[in-house]
């Protein structure tokens, strides 16, 4: 389904496209934004889109409100799961988490407020991630005596380490926004109001790159990490020659040649 024709109709996100940019807003400020099975079932279907949609160069991921980018998986649905075989057969079919971090675009997270459970799996599922200040990190499955299933066990190690992810798992401590930044599990933090800005200076930067050296690089980081580092030159040798025969390669570098001292100072803040 065509990316521009999910812009309605859907019960917990809003997608909205501009020029090449995705906004996929998360949508049950009254509940924090928790991830219901509903959620689940939107998010397959605008996931799938975006990552067919050859005119989507970005995607942003945020949570509507101004308390919570997520407060984790609903609550109130846990006492009303279907039973375990036939929730794990909707989730081979529904792999929302596998189906995210499939999509070939830069994703970035603008995370604000409570970012918990499922929440943070979400983000880690992201590209780039910005925290405004007075956002909190948590991974409270402990409490309710489970373990993280969207991969968190496996992204957040990824992210932070060992360490860190064994405090986080293990006793529920939740972190603030300066300590997530510390610990590497976001990219930036910037004040609740310049949080909106700063990410779509981001999307819009990343957005006016050509696709194919975006997506080439996400591709040649995502697929090297589970890579031997021999593998991993391979594949990075065999994605730039992708790029360089690429039709719209050889303009790009002349451009860019002509342009060299300009691309020297891009290096504005985000
Ligand atoms: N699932 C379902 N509803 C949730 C929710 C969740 N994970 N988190 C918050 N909500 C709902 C609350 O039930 C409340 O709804 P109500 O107004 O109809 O009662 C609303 O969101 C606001 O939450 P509230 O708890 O009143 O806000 P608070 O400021 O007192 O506390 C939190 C905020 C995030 C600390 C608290 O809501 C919380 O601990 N949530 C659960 C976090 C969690 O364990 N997530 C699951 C991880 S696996």
């Amino acid at each position: 389904m065509c990316a521009r024709r999910l812009e309605s109709g859907f019960q917990t996100i809003l997608f909205e496209k501009r020029q090449s940019i995705g906004y996929v807003t998360l949508n049950r400020p009254e509940a924090l934004n928790a991830y219901n099975v509903r959620m689940r079932d939107d998010l397959y279907e605008i996931l799938g889109a975006i990552r067919d949609d050859p005119d989507l160069n970005v995607v942003v991921l945020k949570g509507a409100g101004d308390r919570a980018f997520c407060a984790g998986a609903d609550l109130s649905e846990f006492l009303t799961a279907p039973p375990p075989p036939a929730s794990r057969q909707v989730r081979w079919e529904r792999d929302v988490w596998g189906l995210f971090l499939a999509i070939p675009q830069p994703v970035i997270a603008s995370l604000h407020g409570y970012v918990l459970g499922s929440g943070i799996e979400m983000a880690l599922c992201c590209d780039l991630r910005i925290a405004s200040e007075e956002a909190r990190f948590g991974l409270p499955e402990v409490t309710l005596g489970i373990i993280p299933a969207a991969g968190g066990s496996q992204t957040l190690p990824r992210t932070v380490g060992r360490a860190k992810s064994l405090e986080m798992l293990l006793t529920n401590r939740w972190i603030d926004a300066r300590e997530a930044l510390s610990a590497g599990l976001v990219n930036r933090v910037v004040s609740r109001q310049d949080l909106t800005p700063t990410v779509e200076r981001l999307a819009n930067q990343l957005a006016s790159r050509p696709r194919l050296i975006t997506r080439s690089i996400k591709e040649a980081i995502s697929r090297g990490a589970s890579l031997s580092l021999t593998e991993g030159l391979d594949m990075e040798r065999r994605l730039a020659q992708r790029v360089l025969s690429s039709s719209g390669a050889l303009q790009v570098i002349e451009a860019n040649m002509l342009d060299r001292a300009a691309r020297f100072h891009d290096t504005s803040p985000l």
